[in-house]
């Protein structure tokens, strides 16, 4: 077998994910299999609760331990620091959290892109219903770093607050410039929402260093966690420009009288949560870095430059995706001569149980590479296109 990253054990990796036996699993940007470690620190838990009692003292005592380690996990994962963590139920939430919790007047801007996830350009769009611009900046599946930068440039205006983009675009895997985004638009006094949904677990995140306000990620995709698991980051001095629409634990103090929540991201969160799904978050986040989030790096965009290669070689296929390593991941999207995307995919699962999706706005089929996969499963995927393609000559 030949893997993408050399320097993972891979075969030891795949051992562990049961979808690995089965499938060609490419569809991990949506949604990523949990190896079984997580899968067993959940069934553990939920095992407990039923045996101890869920509110029992025994198991309060482990819900704490969840909680901490969970926390510990994730700002370590971000570079963050705890207090800078809140754990939410997915990107999407995070994402709504900010936009809602931010003072916005009538008359003030925000800015997003045309090509964005609806998780960030509804929720951005739907701040026009308290009277604010909504700028909506055109983006190409594989635009240069430098165009994107010019475009925000000429967008930003006296009223702009707000820049929300994905830091990886899910629709082809664009990376985004998001350091320079910062850069450019901090002086102005403009702040950046970043929506991680697809770099976690894709790529080493040093959130300080990339200047961003707020960052919002979730568990199940890259990161190999369950769904129902995610989380917020709100950068220290940014706590107190917010204020969280649910005022619920910003009030508690919790059971010991000298926490206050309200100093921390945690006046973001609702109210309880699974602790099966935490502890299965933070086995997945602990599987990732042991692998180790360079060579995942480097092993994803290694076989998907391998996919990118191969299909742009075959007649009429275009490359959705940036052919350029540095704007690349684990994401390879591209659209087939005379086959309709969702057909095509139907077809893969089908005949070759290959998992991968659709991106319906690009008529063009998405394949996730991530460091389970090998470039035996990235030729499988090109031998069933052109198959594909030979049916529709
Ligand atoms: C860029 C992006 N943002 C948000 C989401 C939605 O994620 P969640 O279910 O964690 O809210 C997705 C899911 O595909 C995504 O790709």
């Amino acid at each position: 077998m030949h893997f993408g990253c050399t320097l993972i054990d891979v075969a030891e990796i795949r051992a562990q994910i049961p979808v690995c036996q089965r499938v060609t699993y490419l569809n991990t940007g949506w949604s990523g299999p949990s190896p079984r470690p997580v899968l067993d620190v959940m069934e553990g838990q939920l095992e407990l609760e039923s045996a101890e009692g869920p509110a029992s003292p025994r198991a309060l005592e482990v819900s704490h331990e969840i909680d901490a380690e969970a926390r510990s996990e994730v700002a370590a994962l971000l570079g963050a620091s705890v207090g800078e963590i809140a754990l939410l139920q997915n990107t999407t939430e995070g994402i709504s959290v900010i936009l809602n919790a931010l003072h916005w007047e009538p008359g003030d801007e925000a800015i997003t892109f045309g090509l964005e996830h609806p998780a960030v350009l509804m929720s951005t769009r739907s701040l026009e219903r308290k009277g604010v611009t909504v700028k909506v900046l055109e983006l190409g599946p594989s635009e240069a770093a430098e165009s994107i930068l010019a475009g925000l440039r000429s967008a930003l205006g006296p009223r702009t607050r707000l820049i929300c983009l994905s830091h990886v675009q899910y629709a082809s895997g664009l990376r985004m410039p998001l350091a320079d985004i910062c850069h450019l638009v901090h002086p102005v006094g403009v702040a950046v929402l970043a929506d991680g949904a697809q770099a976690a677990g894709q790529m080493p995140l040093d959130l300080p260093a990339l200047g961003v306000d707020f960052y919002s990620m979730p568990g199940q995709k890259w990161l190999l966690g369950p769904d129902g698991v995610g989380a917020l980051y709100v950068r220290g001095d940014r706590l107190r420009t917010l204020e969280p629409r649910n005022p619920y634990l910003t009030l508690r103090r919790g059971t010991d009288p000298s926490v206050d929540f309200s100093e921390t991201s945690r006046r973001f969160e609702l109210s309880t949560s699974s602790m099966a799904l935490r502890a299965g978050f933070t086995e997945a986040i602990r599987f990732i870095q042991a692998a180790g989030l360079d060579q995942i790096q480097t092993g994803n965009r290694n076989l998907a430059t391998r996919l990118k290669h191969e299909l742009d070689s075959l007649p009429g296929v275009t490359v959705a995706s940036p052919m350029d390593p540095a704007a690349s991941t684990g994401l390879v999207t591209v659209r087939l001569p005379g086959v309709a995307a969702p057909d095509a995919v139907r077809t893969l699962w089908a005949r070759e149980r290959i998992a991968a999706r659709s991106i319906d706005e690009l008529d063009a089929i998405r394949f996730s590479c991530h460091f389970f996969n090998t470039e035996e499963e990235i030729d499988h995927v090109v031998t069933a296109l052109q198959t594909i393609l030979r049916k529709v000559r």
